[in-house]
């Protein structure tokens, strides 16, 4: 970590302590709550005494196996781990056909809401069939067994069933998020050289028809592609460019194909997808996932912390499938479950700022998981509009993605929740596969803005600088302290990558990037990143990935990004640039910047605001020292500057903002 990073978090981490120091309220479950809960409180111990003979009891329990597995964890080859050695099984089969035969086949999978108002209903045997049509067409386009597959779709039941066919045919899904540029989509779809792509004509976004195929065509327009045909969905009906032999309609190959499809058993380390995240370097990871340790903590952590009764809950996670929360427990966990479970296509406020509460009544939803920037955002649009529906269906709540910030939490408690529904905070990262650190609704007392406790069969830790364990009440560094079985395998292509990030920083630790405190009773509090990576509305973008972009327009000399804090989005992309030669005369200069990075990177990297400046601040050792930047960014006075190179940088920098 540089050292301006180090002097960063502190400040920021101090003032989040500040705050939450002050929090001492407390909520524990109903007697009836805990009486009928999933989870009890044995669990913990029973976990502690034996982790890998406890996850292997849960792998047994949730999914079902082709071959058993002869050992649960085989860690001699650390930090890559192997989970469940010599077990095989079919994920597809695990979330769709095995409930068919359980007489479950007419019980509903789907609930599909579209912005527009249309809906769709899956039972199980109906997108059991969809998925085998869908395996056996992309197996006729030539996919194989290990091939990968880039999809680039919206929230529509063809994402699911697009993910579970690759997964049934043993190839490796890449979801690159609809919101990604072209160029995002090409440098995703080179590095994990895909053979198919699956895209849609389009989307809706507020009412209007919003394109995905154009971005597709753009990404794929330069030769030296691994693409060899794009599947596209017929969703909004917009004008699409073809490019015969190469594009197929969803509607002439998928839907005309066999529904006869027979699953064959993978290895439990057989690659499931790729998943591609912002690191604190410019190029994004592809964090690999594989089969039988990733399933069953995404199934397990479903069932006992939303405390899910599938034969008479609705789940509804709002996260899109672009994202891992979207593959953990949209397409996964889920239907591994045998859930009943609600997918929107839209956003929030189409066609009115009640849309999320209406389908809450309408599919009566009893667990909602959601984001603290949609619930801050909720909150600033009123309690009048969610009074306004009958949510008193709603039995747990949850969040992710970020710190829930006390008063985010106590709103969602008492206007969402009906003052008496739990919420579990869940900590978890694309890395991990699953949540690590949550409460189980029915055993913990919660309390607001804590995500509390490790997950049972996890090991959690917070440690100092030099990886020592810190006692009750004091912060520092988060960290995990045993494999686990939803671990990543590594990053696509680069395993030395894999061990600098996240096994360098601390011996024998993963090192999750992430400030955290223990409170008086032991209970962790999350404190943000700690490295180079921003968090905006619970998305991560990486502040060298901006800073890249930026650069990469001849009008920018030298750039630096920072996280402000913001009300709504948690945190908001803050620039500042040096411009070259005249650029500064052009009064159009901030917007072309802006669209610019919306073309490298995806409209969600755009910053905030853009900072002309005449000099960035940097270290002797000339590091760009963004905690000054972040002083400026958010209003404050600037903190201690003597470590720069040229002491008279933040005034300058303060004289032609004035300017
Ligand atoms: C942050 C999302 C506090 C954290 C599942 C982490 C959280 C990063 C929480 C991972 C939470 C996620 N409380 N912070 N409950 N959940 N984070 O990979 O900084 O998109 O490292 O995974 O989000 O983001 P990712």
């Amino acid at each position: 970590m540089s050292e301006a990073n180090g002097t960063q978090t502190s400040t920021a981490a101090g003032d989040a302590l500040e705050n939450l120091l002050q929090e001492n309220r407390k909520f524990a479950p109903s007697a009836e709550f805990a009486e009928a809960a999933v989870a009890k409180p044995g669990v913990y111990a029973e976990a502690e005494a034996d982790r890998p003979a406890f996850w292997a009891k849960q792998a047994r329990e949730v999914l079902s196996w082709d071959t058993d597995f002869t050992q649960a964890l085989d860690w001699s080859g650390a930090p890559f781990a192997k989970w469940f050695v010599g077990g095989e099984l079919n994920a597809a089969y695990n979330a769709l056909d095995r409930h068919v035969e359980n007489g479950l086949g007419d019980r509903v999978a789907i609930h599909f809401e579209g912005e527009p108002g249309d809906t769709r209903t899956y039972t199980y045997a109906q997108l059991t069939e969809e998925v085998k049509k869908a395996a056996n067409a992309f197996e006729s386009l030539g996919v194989a067994k290990g091939d990968r597959v880039a999809v680039y779709l919206p929230m529509i039941p063809e994402a699911v069933i697009t993910m579970l066919a690759c997964a049934r045919i043993g190839a490796v899904h890449s979801v690159v998020f609809g919101g990604f540029s072209a160029d995002a989509l090409r440098s995703r779809i080179d590095d994990a050289e895909a053979k198919l792509v699956v895209t849609a004509d389009g989307t809706w976004r507020r009412g209007k028809p919003s394109p995905l195929k154009p971005a597709v065509d753009e990404a794929l327009s330069a030769p030296g592609h691994t693409v060899t045909n794009v599947v596209v969905v017929k969703r909004n009906g917009e004008p699409v460019d073809w490019h015969e032999g190469r594009d197929q309609w969803w509607a002439d190959t998928v839907q005309t194909a066999s529904a006869e499809h027979t699953p064959v058993p993978h290895d439990a380390e057989h690659p499931l997808f790729i998943l591609y995240t912002s690191g604190t370097t410019g190029n994004p990871k592809g964090i690999l996932h594989t089969t039988g340790g990733y399933l069953t903590q995404c199934a397990y952590t479903h069932k006992v912390v939303f405390d899910l009764k599938p034969e008479t809950d609705v789940f509804w996670c709002t996260a899109d499938i672009g994202w891992v929360t979207g593959h953990s427990y949209v397409t996964y966990a889920p239907l591994i479950n045998g859930a009943t479970q609600v997918m929107y296509e839209g956003t929030p406020d189409s066609p009115h700022q009640g849309r999320w509460w209406e389908i809450v009544e309408k599919y009566k939803v009893s667990i909602l998981y959601t984001a603290p920037t949609a619930i801050r955002t909720m909150m600033k649009w009123g309690d009048d509009i969610p009074a306004k529906y009958d949510l008193s269906s709603i039995r747990v709540l949850g969040s992710v993605g970020e710190p829930i910030n006390p008063e985010a939490w106590m709103w969602y408690r008492r206007v969402i929740g009906g003052d008496k529904a739990p919420i579990v905070d869940t900590w978890w990262q694309t890395e991990t596969g699953a949540h690590m650190i949550a409460p189980l609704p029915g055993v913990t007392a919660t309390k607001p803005g804590s995500a509390q406790v490790a997950v049972p069969g996890i090991a959690v830790d917070v440690v100092d600088e030099l990886g020592a364990s810190v006692p009750a009440g004091h912060g520092g560094y988060l960290v995990i302290r045993e494999p686990w079985p939803a671990m990543l395998r590594g990053i696509w292509g680069d395993p030395e990558r894999f061990k600098e990030t996240y096994w360098s920083r601390f011996e024998n630790m993963y090192f999750a990037g992430d400030g955290a405190k223990k409170d008086d009773d032991g209970d962790i509090w999350l404190l943000g990143r700690v490295d180079d990576v921003m968090n905006v509305s619970g998305h991560r973008l990486s502040t060298t990935e901006i800073e890249s972009a930026l650069v990469s327009h001849p009008a920018v000399a030298e750039a630096a990004v920072v996280g402000a804090k913001d009300e709504t989005t948690g945190e908001a992309v803050v620039a500042f640039v040096i411009l070259r030669g005249n650029a500064a005369e052009d009064p159009d200069i901030v917007a072309t910047l802006r669209a610019h990075v919306g073309k490298e990177i995806g409209p969600i990297a755009k910053p905030r605001t853009i900072l002309v400046v005449p000099e960035l601040p940097k270290t002797r050792s000339g590091k760009i020292m963004r905690r000054l930047l972040k002083d400026v960014a958010e209003g404050r006075e600037v903190g201690d500057a003597t470590t720069l190179a040229d002491n008279t940088v933040m005034q300058q920098i303060a004289a032609s903002l004035k300017a």
